[in-house]
């Protein structure tokens, strides 16, 4: 294992599988993401998408509209969305407006082409080891502890973070009885005391916080694996801004056996799962 553990060679694995596999559809997967006012890290994370499906032969339509938009001409839309038989897949993009109620959004998504897999239904599917959409990003992270060939069976995972988008289901992933699985789970949020001394316990430390640099060389243990999913817009003096991670990364590199960069880690590797769910969906429909 490397100590850099990039998203790279992941992704060139899953992007091989998908390629071949389009092949042999006789239709042409299509996704159609939903992205509301003009955030520009949205932005640049829907242009990349947009590029990857381009090179991979998947059809990504953007539909942007404005911060003005009310619920229900964004619940007709997902309703035509649901019905449209040239459409596979559905993401909403975040942030939304503070006027519209995402729960209400989500559940008019209809399951099978809910990409980002956080319908109820989908949801429930996780908890249980069903089949069903599972989320983008905690299957990012499970996909590197996969092609790392790192041990999770009994070992001690810490998530920093318990969203519903990422802590919440990574957590009940790195439960199920599987290669990566089997782990003793703790989460932790801003409401945790003592949080060092718990996250300095863990063999695998998972921070989802999106706080720059939050994660110090203090607060883990030696040799200990650190995935790092947040992504931070911060000032750059030179560029204007770049993108960190919730760890300091440079400074807890020399006391980790196995960290992920940011850029390059987690964020390149749920690109590739969402793409899969896109084609997963297309398959069914096939
Ligand atoms: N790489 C990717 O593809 C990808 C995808 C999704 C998200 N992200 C990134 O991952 C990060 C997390 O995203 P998210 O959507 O999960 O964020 P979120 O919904 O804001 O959740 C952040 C979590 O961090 C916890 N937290 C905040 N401050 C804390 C503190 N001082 N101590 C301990 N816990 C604290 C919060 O606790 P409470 O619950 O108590 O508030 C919450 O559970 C962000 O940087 C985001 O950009 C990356």
């Amino acid at each position: 294992m490397p100590d850099k553990l990039t998203g790279k060679p992941v992704t060139k694995e899953i992007y091989a599988k998908i390629r071949s596999k389009i092949e042999d559809l006789k239709l042409t997967p299509k996704l159609v993401i939903i992205m509301i006012g003009e955030d520009p890290a949205a932005q640049y994370y829907v242009q990349n998408l947009e590029k990857r499906g381009l090179k991979i032969g998947i059809i990504i339509e953007t539909k942007t509209y404005g911060t003005d938009i009310t619920q229900t001409e964004i619940l007709n839309q997902i309703d035509d969305l649901n019905q449209d038989d040239s459409v596979h897949g559905i993401m909403i993009q975040k942030p939304l407006p503070s006027h519209l109620d995402e729960s209400e959004i989500v559940m008019k998504l209809s399951p099978e082409k809910d990409m980002d897999g956080f319908h109820p239904i989908n949801m429930g599917n996780l908890i249980l080891g069903k089949e069903g959409f599972l989320p983008s990003t905690p299957t990012a992270v499970l996909e590197l502890l996969d092609f790392y060939n790192i041990e999770t069976s009994g070992k001690n995972i810490v998530i920093i973070g318990r969203s519903n988008i990422v802590g919440k289901p990574l957590a009940n992933l790195l439960l199920r009885k599987n290669k990566t699985g089997n782990a003793t789970v703790t989460v932790c949020h801003s409401k945790t005391e003592n949080l060092s001394e718990i996250t300095r316990k863990a063999d695998i430390l998972i921070a989802a916080i999106g706080k720059a640099f939050f994660v110090t060389a203090d607060m883990i243990k030696s040799d200990s694996i650190v995935i790092d999913v947040g992504v931070n817009q911060i000032d750059d003096p030179e560029k204007g801004h770049r993108y960190v991670g919730d760890v300091d990364y440079e400074n807890c590199f020399h006391k980790v056996s196995a960290i992920t960069p940011v850029p390059g880690g987690i964020g390149t590797i749920t690109t590739a799962v969402l793409l899969r769910n896109v084609l997963s969906a297309a398959q069914k429909a096939n």
